[in-house]
Order: C-alpha cells, then sequence, then structure tokens
C-alpha cells in the first residue's frame, strides 16, 4: 500500500477527494485509543497464534512491532497521517511498515467495528477508575474542612430565605453523599460495559474459530457480549456514563454556585484562595470566582454531550453506521471537563477560607428558629398549627420591632400564650435549635460528628 493508496483502493476507481478524507477521517481525535488499540491488538493476535489461525513466527513478529508502536505512541515519535483515516488503519499501516507481511495478518477474523467498540471500552473503563478515584479524593477534602466546622452555625436556606440554623458541617456532608451516589451511577455503568465485543467482526461474526473468552478474561472483561449485531452497534455504554457525568456536574454545578454566592460580600462567609480566582482588567478592586464560574459553565457543555450521544444513535438502523465515530469527541471532552474539574476542586476546597463569625450573624438574621419555638409550644401541649399560627404572630411582632424572637422578654412572649415558661430561651438560641434535631440524619453536633464518622469508614 503506498502512502496514496487506503485500505479499500482496489474496489474503487476514483481517488478519494481531500475534503473528503478530512471529512471521514478520525485520526485526529480517535488517536486517543492507541495505547488501548494496541492492547486489544496484542491479545486478538496471541489469540489467533493459540487458535492455530497464524504463525506463530507471525505473531511473534506482530508483537514486536506493536510493542515498538506502543514506545512511539507514548515518546510522541509517531507520525499520525489523515491518509490512513483513524486510529486502527495509522497503527496496521506502521505494523506493516515494520514487520512486512505478518502485519496484515493481524486484522483476521475481526473488523474495525468490532474493534473500535472494544477500544472505546477499555479506555472508558480506565477513565472511570481514574475519575472514581477523583472523586474519592474530594471527598476526602471535604470531609476533612467538615471536620474543622462541625460547631460552626450557618443559617440553612430554603427558597434562598433563612430557614433553620445548621452545622456547616452537615451542609458539607451533603455533597459528601451526592458524590458517594455519583460514584455507584459510574460503578454501575462501568459493570454494565465491561463485556467484550471482539469476535462480533463487521456485524455477523467471522468463520474463523476464534475463542472470545480467552481475549474477554486476559483483557480483564467479564464475559463477552452475546450477540455480534449489539456488539458492534450499541453505544448505550457511552450514554450511561455521560448520564453519570451529566449528574456529577450537576452537583458540582450546585456547589459551585454556593461558593460563589457565599464569596460575594453579600454573604462573605468564604474567601476563595487568591490561586483560584483572576482580576478584572478594567475593575482594579474585583477578584472573581472563576474555578467555580466555569464548573458551572462547563457542566453546560456536558449535558449537551448527553445530549448529542442520544440523538446520535436514535434513529441508527442495527449495525453499525459511520455515524458512530462520532461518539468520540462528546465521550473525550466529558472525560477531560471530569477529570480537569476534579483535579482543581478538592484543591480549591482544602484552601477555603471560611468567616464562622459571619455564617453565625447570618443566622441571626431570619428568625431561624421560629419552628423551635412553635415545637416548644407543642411540647407543652399546643397542637402544631395552633402552635404554628402563634409564632407567626411572634415573628410578625418582632419583624415590626426590628429585633430577635429571642430578644422579647417573659412576659413580652406570654401575651402570645401563656404556656411559655422561662425555659423557652434555651430553644430560642441557635446552638439550642441545632443540638436538639440529634436523630440520625439531623444537624445536632453529635449526629454531624457520627455521620463524619460513618462516610470515612465508608471511604477506606
Ligand atoms: N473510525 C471508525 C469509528 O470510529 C472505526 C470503525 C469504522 N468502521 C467502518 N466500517 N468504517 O467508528
Amino acid at each position: 500500500m503506498n502512502k496514496k493508496q487506503t485500505k479499500w483502493s482496489e474496489r474503487f476507481s476514483e481517488p478519494t477527494k481531500e475534503v473528503v478524507k478530512r471529512f471521514t477521517g478520525s485520526v485526529n481525535f480517535d488517536k486517543r485509543l492507541a495505547l488501548v488499540d494496541i492492547q486489544g491488538s496484542l491479545v486478538h493476535a496471541e489469540m489467533l497464534m493459540i487458535q492455530k489461525i497464524i504463525l506463530v513466527k507471525d505473531y511473534k513478529a506482530i508483537e514486536k512491532g506493536l510493542n515498538q508502536i506502543k514506545r512511539e505512541v507514548t515518546s510522541e515519535r509517531f507520525e499520525w497521517s489523515l491518509d490512513f483515516e483513524d486510529v486502527h488503519l495509522n497503527i496496521e499501516k506502521r505494523l506493516t511498515d515494520i514487520i512486512g507481511d505478518a502485519g496484515k495478518k493481524l486484522h483476521t477474523g475481526r473488523s474495525r467495528n468490532d474493534q473500535v467498540a472494544t477500544d472505546m471500552r477499555l479506555y472508558l473503563r480506565d477513565s472511570i477508575d481514574s475519575i472514581i478515584n477523583q472523586i474519592n479524593h474530594l471527598q476526602k477534602a471535604t470531609i476533612t474542612l467538615a471536620e474543622e466546622h462541625v460547631t460552626t452555625i450557618m443559617p440553612g436556606l430554603t427558597h434562598l430565605q433563612v430557614a433553620q440554623p445548621i452545622s456547616f458541617a452537615h451542609h458539607l456532608l451533603a455533597y459528601v453523599e451526592m458524590l458517594d451516589r455519583d460514584k455507584s451511577r459510574l460503578f454501575d455503568a462501568r459493570k454494565r460495559m465491561n463485556f467484550l465485543p471482539l469476535g462480533a467482526a463487521a456485524l455477523a461474526g467471522t468463520s474463523f474459530p476464534i475463542n472470545r473468552n480467552f481475549v474477554a478474561k486476559k483483557l480483564g472483561f467479564d464475559g463477552i457480549i452475546e450477540n455480534s449485531m449489539d456488539a458492534v452497534s450499541d453505544r448505550d455504554f457511552l450514554i450511561e456514563f455521560n448520564s453519570a457525568a451529566a449528574v456529577l456536574m450537576m452537583h458540582l454545578s450546585r456547589w459551585s454556585e454556593e461558593l460563589i454566592m457565599w464569596s460575594s460580600p453579600f454573604f462573605n462567609y468564604i474567601e476563595i484562595s487568591d490561586s483560584f480566582c483572576t482580576g478584572s482588567s478594567i475593575m482594579p478592586q474585583k477578584k472573581n470566582p472563576d474555578v467555580p464560574e466555569l464548573v458551572r459553565g462547563k457542566t453546560g457543555r456536558v449535558y449537551g454531550h448527553l445530549m448529542s450521544l442520544l440523538t446520535l444513535m436514535k434513529s441508527q438502523p442495527l449495525a453499525y453506521n459511520k455515524d458512530n465515530q462520532e461518539d468520540k469527541e462528546p465521550v473525550f471532552d466529558v472525560i477531560d471537563t471530569l477529570e480537569d474539574t476534579l483535579e482543581i476542586f478538592p484543591e480549591m476546597i482544602a484552601e477555603l477560607k471560611i468567616f464562622p463569625k459571619n455564617m453565625q450573624a447570618a443566622a441571626m438574621k431570619g428568625y431561624a428558629t421560629a419552628t423551635d419555638l412553635a415545637d416548644y409550644l407543642v411540647n407543652k401541649g399546643l397542637p402544631f398549627r395552633e402552635s404554628h399560627g402563634i409564632v407567626a404572630k411572634v415573628v410578625k411582632q418582632a419583624v415590626s420591632k426590628d429585633c430577635d424572637i429571642s430578644e422579647f422578654d417573659l412576659s413580652e412572649l406570654q401575651k402570645f400564650s401563656s404556656v411559655i415558661d422561662k425555659d423557652v430561651y434555651k430553644y430560642l438560641t441557635l446552638e439550642g435549635s441545632i443540638q436538639s434535631r440529634k436523630h440520625v440524619g439531623g444537624t445536632a453536633f453529635s449526629a454531624v460528628k457520627k455521620a463524619i464518622a460513618k462516610v470515612k469508614i465508608k471511604l477506606k
């Protein structure tokens, strides 16, 4: 095959136009699959030898050639060419250049259709493993911060209005839980994708006496994909991964939004370290929370890729169609986005400066203990709906006097209900409110400490 010839030249009477080569070529982005492609080819060749489909000496030559290519790829000396369309054909061409005719035997009993489906699984499997590892790091960084702030009081919000006081650690642990489910979604997707497509060949299988289970085992798959049409055509595993990635980014985006708000002068709960911010080219006073803003922004592209993959698959008749080549850029971009985000996020969390006094002051502002007064009245025998109404009146008067409920003296409070006694005040403090919620999942300091201990064990 000379440089201008393609694999299918013999069949065609016109050469491929340059623009068509560019349009149909994928090597510029699928060269990322080179190492897993070689990994798969090595085992495929070994199986061909064991099954006596190729000679031992041919296998030895293929093995040597592929290992050389591996070194060329890792040291970035490999010369990729659009003349050979994709990663698979580039490697095969180079193999034949290095070892001669034996290289042409590697593709026996397989097609690029089952080859690429295998490569994507191998690649994604490794990526998922490293992403899960990164999520672990983020969880650990969050728990470390939470441990320092079990007794830091902040206003818990609903509708962005002050609702009830909570421990800052309790707030942080909510994200640790979300990340836990994100990991389990990724584990789940990994488990379901970890079956071998190779052996399906183009779509119908092969007439050679291959051993698919050998290949599956050697490549670390949990088994083989039983139906050859299914093996080469479906990309549900990429969609599942992207969907788990979208949920993960959604969580990180919510968190980013909070970091952005908390670091604004209106909240002033935290300061994001200078090394994660940038300034403004016009306003000298500005320090912008670029990192969380970008995490929030990048969430959009991860959602977008999910939609493009779903759309890519929705009308494809069985089995393989070239459309599937379009699965790579979205998936690679999702992986890159996740890996970058998860590299930067734990460091940003570890370097946050927290201002507990400002959090506490904010919790004092919005009658955060009103529910506690209502609960107090219930404990004194009033029905909850009645106590709710009484406390609403107390709050109304506090608003008009611009004071907190706890600032009313006992006689003033008793005007609202005669069951109120001097023991009421311990329920009206922020800490009293927090400490009363000591059941599993509550925000009492003791419950939060137990929750931290529990997640730490889980993370080990
Ligand atoms: N580059 C192709 C892809 O990503 C490889 C499979 C090509 N198969 C084919 N019959 N043209 O899907």
